[in-house]
């Protein structure tokens, strides 16, 4: 298991959501409290960043058509989507966030 450092764990918005590229791959981070979730960034429906939507209800929005998915599975939760998202395995370690892309 390849462990990536991310961000400094401080810099994420508690309740938020922030968009990364770790190795080449667009990952959102959402914080909520001490845990981190990490799911693939792109929309399963049409071309949006998931980091550009909201948090809410433990899952994320897309801000395009309000597709919903589960922050901790990246199950297909509401609105116009089915496939799901993938998640990522994610840590906080000495004050910074680490992401496993395997
Ligand atoms: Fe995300 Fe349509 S592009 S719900």
């Amino acid at each position: 298991m390849e462990w990536i450092d991310v961000a400094a764990f401080d810099t994420l918005p508690d309740g938020g959501v922030r968009g990364f590229e770790v190795a080449g791959r667009p990952v959102a981070l959402v914080r909520q409290g001490a845990v981190v979730h990490a799911l693939h960034d792109i929309c399963s429906h049409q071309f949006a960043f998931l980091s550009d939507g909201v948090v809410e209800d433990g899952c994320l929005e897309c801000p395009l058509h309000q597709g919903r998915f589960c922050l901790k599975t990246g199950k297909a939760m509401g609105g116009p989507v089915d496939a799901p998202v993938a998640t990522y395995a994610a840590k906080v370690e000495g004050g910074r966030v680490l992401v496993c892309l395997d």
